[in-house]
């Protein structure tokens, strides 16, 4: 089959590699793909919100697969269009991807259908949000309505942080139109756990929990990023609180967005909380996390490709989706000053990575023949082994191999994961 990829990142890496080892895949192309990419398909330079281009480039290729993997194509509607001209895609169609590409859609329908989440309050009008605060709950959360790159979400320590949380998305539009509406909800606590899911519509099949690492330093200090690392599985993440969310969140959410005429198949992320009162949806995603996707895939044993298309046709419930035992951790390495700015063109060895282990790149390019760094965050190393221990040991001797000037990776990746399993064993 000829497989075509949407995205550039260390996620769309990982899912090329993983479709790499079925038998049924043919070629696969990765639009755009990046520079280390090229190595496992053959990049298209056509970028990945350029929907028209990508059902263009499908239909004149026939495509026989599409994987749609990042978050802006699917809420453009990258899936219906390709459907439009008949190429089978994985991924959902604009109407469903709403649940991640609208926070009061998705906490409106938590609330409709009674899925645990934090309490909330939506705010069309700025002096409502800001009068609101004058007696809310100190911390507080701010969330703009739509798609911000991540940044939307400010958590307020203080009534005078979440005012200019407010200003800002409300009066000086830092997020856009994004942020013309914003939610302000209930601070929680409790270890947090992603959880990816393959979903037909119908069926549900959690992939193997993970633990993010979304601060830029260790100790989970310094700036939000688009994550430093993950381990899997997540620890926190037991079987009693599996069977919780799957008869109190995944199940009725995947009925939920069925009622509402909108099915989801695809990917569905749950970021969940686990509270003292038990687990509670912090966000949904429409498709796979990134870094988790890093992680979680190479602990899956079924071929990728077949999943997939189960989930296309509607045959989740009778296709076997298998995961290893084993534990994988992924560290990744970034550019100096990222989330800030950071220099780019680095030049960018990798070295010999040892079995097990795998590099998801994410921001490279080719440049007359030597790999340099296009990007904030550069590569993943990902490796599994049969304990957590062995597996975050070893992807930081892997990733010890990989130079550029001014890398940096944080040097606690799965630490507090550790800390639990130890907790667990007393
Ligand atoms: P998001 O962009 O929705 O992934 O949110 C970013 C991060 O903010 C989450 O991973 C949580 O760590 C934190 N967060 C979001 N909502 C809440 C909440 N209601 N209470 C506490 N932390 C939150
Ligand atoms: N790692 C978080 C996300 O993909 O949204």
């Amino acid at each position: 089959m000829k497989i075509m990829v949407v995205g550039g990142g260390g996620r769309e890496h990982a899912i090329i590699k993983s479709l790499r080892k079925s038998p049924k895949v043919q070629k696969i192309f990765a639009l755009p793909g990046n520079g280390g990419i090229a190595a496992d398909a053959e990049c298209v330079n056509i970028g990945a919100t350029d929907i028209e281009g990508i059902a263009d480039f499908a239909e004149k290729e026939k495509i026989d697969y599409a994987v749609v993997a990042p978050d802006d194509p699917l809420a453009m509607g990258a899936v219906d269009l390709l459907q439009e001209k008949g190429i089978r895609c994985f991924g959902p169609v604009k109407d469903a991807a709403i649940i991640e590409a609208s926070k009061i859609f998705s906490k409106n329908l938590m609330k409709k259908y009674g899925i645990p989440t934090a309490a909330y309050e939506v705010f069309e009008d700025m002096d409502d949000a800001l009068k609101y605060l004058e007696t809310a709950p100190i911390p507080t959360v701010i969330k703009a309505d739509g798609l911000a790159l991540g940044k939307g979400v400010v958590i307020a320590e203080t009534r005078e942080e979440a005012a200019e949380a407010v200003l800002s998305m409300m009066r000086d539009e830092k997020f856009g139109a994004s942020g013309k509406r914003i939610i302000i909800e209930e601070f929680l606590t409790g270890p947090e756990v992603s959880v990816l899911s393959f979903t037909d519509g119908n069926a549900v099949v959690p992939m193997i929990s993970s633990q993010d690492h979304k601060r830029a330093l260790d100790g989970d200090r310094g700036l939000n990023t688009g994550g430093m690392g993950v381990v899997a599985p997540n620890p926190y993440y037991t079987e009693e609180i599996a069977e919780e969310c799957m008869n109190r969140i995944f199940l009725p959410t995947i009925r939920a967005m069925k009622e509402e005429g909108r099915t989801f198949k695809g990917c569905l992320y749950f970021g969940l909380m686990i509270t003292a009162d038990g687990p509670k949806v912090i966000e949904y995603n429409c498709r796979f996390g990134d870094p988790e996707a890093q992680a979680v895939l190479p602990l899956l044993e079924s071929d990728l490709l077949t999943v997939m298309e189960a989930v296309t046709d509607g045959k989740l419930s009778e296709t076997e989706v298998r995961f290893s035992d084993r534990s994988s951790c992924c560290v990744i390495l970034a550019s100096g000053g990222y989330p800030q700015s950071y220099e780019k063109g680095k030049v960018l060895s990798i070295g010999d990575m040892d079995e097990d282990t795998d590099v998801f790149v994410a921001g490279a390019k080719m440049e007359e023949g030597v790999l340099k760094t296009s990007g904030g965050r550069v590569l993943g190393i990902t490796s599994t082994a049969d304990s957590l221990r062995e597996a975050i040991a070893k992807s930081y001797e892997n990733a010890g191999k990989v130079e550029f000037e001014k890398a940096f990776y944080r040097k606690d990746i799965g630490k507090r994961a550790l800390e639990a399993l130890a907790e667990e064993r007393r």
